[in-house]
């Protein structure tokens, strides 16, 4: 017999995989008050039976297990729901030790953010699992951490116990998490995982509306594996890159040395696509755009795709082959900007900070560039087609997570809304793909005619299309009745402010046009004041996006190659990097993209 298979001690198998799961066996503790294990051997070998066979009776949240939301909420899904993606990908392990309460506080300190599968090791891991008895004191979470939780939307929370909270608190922690579609896996033993970045697989059994399941658990470091691919073609010698030079007013495609190895948690990036926006275009014309500190040129590029060539020592999960969208904004260094140093320079108060290929540093129009891994965000390979999207709808990710909190104040759901998008460029076509993916009902008023292209376009992903030639913004609601939410995207400021007539009461208009500087506009001022005053309306203005914005611009781009692809794809209008200095002073397609693709 061959027995290689068998082998298995729970400590890192051939394959780096260590096993999280606790032994189900007879009589094993459980959480008081649900029913015991009982496994017996209804035949035996030893009997003379012709086979061994046991009959198992256990409560669904024996051991290591999940909950269902229809474990704490009636009508909720059971555990056979979930879908397998979730139950499968990236993990991180924290350690929160020495604590028998772990608050909202002692997660602060870890970046927890959207769609992330976080596994809590805390003393029992240690502690509860050596003992036969149910220990009473174990570690869990209270309600503010399961909140915080909830409102950063991780997909999954793992605890090293047999709940993740306590008494009666503990009840209400299980609801706000499973309200929020949290996957709980309680039971784990991380005693032998340390804190950082795994893969996960947890496989609960697949009982049919179940409570909770059973489930084996395993996690394999990220950056452990037993051979990791060195650059099999580290590049060397000179790279193309396009270049902006301020002082000579000129655009060019010029050679330069590729980048050294990586060091620390730097990462060797190739570049696969890079797309153009309207920024792009006022560098080129000079009247945006600041080189590196000492450099004449600038390399453009921000809305990149780049697949990672090699790490540098330090780095912990970006590997060679994986594909990662790098975010734009990088830190000031000024310490009393507290948004920069909680890695949220999108929103710096200084104004110092630099961003690739715009101010201060040089971007990815480029063949190859390095990065620290910190960064980056990993896109899967089914989004290769399209992840050069990334960038821009991060954009628009992060006016729907402002609006989602702006709208948090009202305390209920309102009924079906209505969203109006201003332009359709890129950035307002895929914030009308947000609005329409969202169930909102959307509009999108633009100049092109109404039985254009463009028209055609929205139509295709079920928004419709008004155009400013037949319906003045000012008589729009006229058309389509009120608007609860207004997404701008083309910088005019007449048309942005104009917006406000349609808007209804507590209506949101949300600014990301930035228009050109030009003289002063008059206006009723005092109609608008009294308008946004009496009506609850919030105007907002949003640049730039957090990491938490991109992984969000991923998950929705998954969402709308399943809603609709053509529509996305029809965006991208691609060109090799010869044509890239043409491409940035005419526009050709929707969104054009230099690729980089032999
Ligand atoms: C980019 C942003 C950047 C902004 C201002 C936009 O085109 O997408 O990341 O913050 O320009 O420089
Ligand atoms: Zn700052």
């Amino acid at each position: 017999m061959k027995t290689e298979n068998f082998v298995f001690d729970g400590v890192a198998g051939r394959d780096g995989w260590i096993d999280l799961t606790v032994g189900i066996r007879h009589d094993m503790v459980h959480y008081p008050g649900d029913p015991g294990v009982e496994l017996k051997q209804t035949k035996h070998l030893d009997r003379g039976d012709p086979a061994t066979v046991s009959h198992l009776s256990l409560g669904v949240h024996t051991g290591t297990h999940v909950d269902a939301p229809v474990h704490f909420i009636g009508g909720a899904p059971g555990v056979d729901q979930f879908s397998i993606d979730a139950l499968i990908g990236p993990a991180t392990v924290i350690e929160i030790l020495d604590k028998e309460v772990c608050t909202a506080q002692d997660l602060a300190a870890y970046d927890i953010h959207a769609g992330q599968r976080l596994l809590l090791r805390t003393n029992n891991s240690n502690r509860c699992w050596n003992v036969d008895t149910f220990v009473e004191d174990y570690a869990h979470l209270d309600t503010s951490a399961a909140r915080m939780l909830a409102e950063r939307k991780v997909q999954m929370v793992g605890i090293d116990y047999l709940s993740i909270g306590r008494g009666d608190e503990g009840l209400e922690v299980h609801r706000i998490l499973l309200r929020a579609g949290v996957v709980i896996v309680e039971g784990l033993d991380l005693s032998r995982v340390r804190a950082g970045f795994y893969d996960i697989i947890c496989l609960p059994l697949k009982i049919l509306g179940g409570d909770g399941a059973p489930a084996r658990v395993a996690v394999r470091h990220r950056g452990a594996q037993a051979a990791r691919p060195q650059a099999s073609h580290a590049p060397t010698g000179t790279m193309r890159a396009v270049v902006v030079i301020p002082q000579e007013k000129s655009v060019r495609l010029v050679e330069r040395s590729v980048p050294d190895r990586p060091r620390g948690s730097d990462v060797l990036l190739r570049t696969v696509e890079v797309g153009i926006c309207g920024t792009d275009r006022e560098i080129s014309s000079f009247e945006y755009g600041t080189p590196p500190p000492g450099a004449t040129e600038l390399v453009l590029g921000h809305e990149a795709l780049a697949e990672v060539i090699e790490a540098g020592p330090d780095v912990h999960w970006a590997r060679p082959g994986d594909l990662v969208v790098p975010t734009v904004r990088r830190p000031c260094k000024i310490p009393r900007c507290t948004p920069c140093r909680q890695g949220r320079q999108d929103f710096c108060i200084t104004g110092e900070f630099s961003e690739r290929g715009i101010v201060r540093a040089d971007g990815f129009l480029c063949e190859y560039s390095i990065e620290d891994e910190y960064f980056l965000v990993p896109v899967p390979r089914v989004l290769e087609g399209v992840a050069v999207l990334v960038e821009p709808l991060s954009i628009a990710a992060k006016a729907a997570d402002v609006f989602k909190t702006i709208h948090s104040r009202f305390g209920f759901d309102m009924p079906r809304l209505r969203g109006l998008v201003l332009g359709a460029g890129p950035v307002g076509l895929l914030g009308a793909m947000v609005f329409q993916a969202q169930g909102i009902e959307t509009h999108v008023f633009s100049r092109e005619a109404e039985d254009g292209d463009r028209a055609k376009l929205v139509r295709s992903f079920g928004a419709n299309y008004v155009s400013v030639g037949r319906t003045p913004l000012d008589r729009l609601s006229e058309r389509v009745g009120t608007i609860d939410v207004i997404f701008e995207a083309e910088g005019v400021p007449e048309v942005a402010f104009g917006g406000l007539d349609p808007l209804s009461a507590n209506g949101v208009l949300i600014l990301t046009g930035v228009p050109a500087k030009r003289g002063a506009i008059s206006t009723d001022l005092s109609r608008w004041m009294r308008d946004i005053v009496l009506k609850n309306q919030v105007i907002f203005g949003t640049v730039n996006a957090g990491r938490s914005d991109y992984e969000d611009a991923v998950r929705r781009l998954e969402q709308f190659m399943v809603l609709f692809p053509e529509a996305v794809l029809s965006l991208l209008n691609r060109v090799a990097i010869d044509q890239a200095p043409d491409v940035l002073a005419r526009g050709r397609g929707i969104k054009d993209v230099v690729t980089f693709a032999a």
